[in-house]
């Protein structure tokens, strides 16, 4: 064995705070992404689970530390954040409604300047793992349905070769069927190495998908765990995955 000890996190937040005048989002936040893991953020509508990815995709200014591959992102821009490998899939997918599939997934490379052949490689490579993006390459990306506009927005992440991916909430307003094929091919995108940030309120489907989880509530970590065992925790099972609660 080479030792566990060796392993280090690809991507720290540590003692994250971000306030909004007075109201304070994140109090105190840390964790940890290990190399090849999906952590899952859960917790309530205004826990602060956004507030929380902006910063530390560099969206809003925040007080504490964020570390990628060990080293400070203080000072570092967002665009720097992605040429370093992070990148945030917003909540609301910000896509670009009137331009195709194509044009989207292409702005998606900009930050990364690929010379032709390379951004042709990587084009089919996001194709490959979206047949329906490639299927739909000249539509309109308003016209998608709820998840091909998640896998847009998926693929135009994909695009930028991240390495920590930081995902705002993909099951937001789609269907049961189409929430477990995002979150497998959010799964097959683990499987291939990249780390995975995964936010939800879904919190049943997320804790399903990732080897460890938090659970904030106001701005805080409440709970954190293994998943498959915060999945059975009381806590967890009686606030947000449908059991009873006696108030
Ligand atoms: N732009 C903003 N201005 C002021 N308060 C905000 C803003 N965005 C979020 N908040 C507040 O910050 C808290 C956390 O919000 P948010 O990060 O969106 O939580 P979540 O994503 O978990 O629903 C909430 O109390 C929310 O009302
Ligand atoms: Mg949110």
């Amino acid at each position: 064995m080479n030792g566990a000890d060796a392993i280090k996190p690809i991507f720290e937040i540590d003692k994250l705070f971000v306030n909004y005048g007075h109201v304070e989002a994140v109090r105190g936040i840390s964790i940890s992404l290990m190399p090849g893991q999906i952590i899952s953020v859960i917790g309530p509508n205004g826990a602060g689970k956004t507030s929380l990815l902006a910063a530390a995709m560099g969206l809003l200014p925040s007080a504490g530390d964020l570390r990628l591959d060990g080293e400070s992102l203080a000072g570092v821009g967002v665009e720097e954040r992605v040429e370093r490998g992070l990148c945030l899939v917003p909540e609301k997918r910000e896509l670009f409604g009137d331009m195709s599939v194509l044009d989207n997934l292409t702005l998606g490379a900009y930050s990364r300047r690929y010379p032709a052949a390379q951004f042709r490689r990587k084009l089919e490579q996001v194709y490959a793992r979206f047949p329906r993006l490639a299927e739909r390459r000249s539509q309109r990306s308003n016209t998608l349905s709820g998840g091909e506009r998640q896998m847009l927005a998926l693929g135009r992440a994909l695009m930028a070769e991240p390495r920590v991916l930081l995902l705002d909430e993909p099951s937001l307003g789609l269907a049961p069927l189409i929430v477990a094929e995002i979150l497998a091919i959010v799964r097959g995108l683990r499987d291939d190495g990249v780390s995975i940030v995964l936010v939800e309120q879904n919190a049943l489907a997320a804790l399903q998908s990732s080897d460890y989880g938090f659970v904030l509530e106001t701005g805080e970590v409440a709970l954190s765990g293994n998943s498959a065992e915060l999945a059975r925790d009381a806590r967890v099972h009686a606030t947000y995955l449908g059991g009873s609660t006696e108030d």
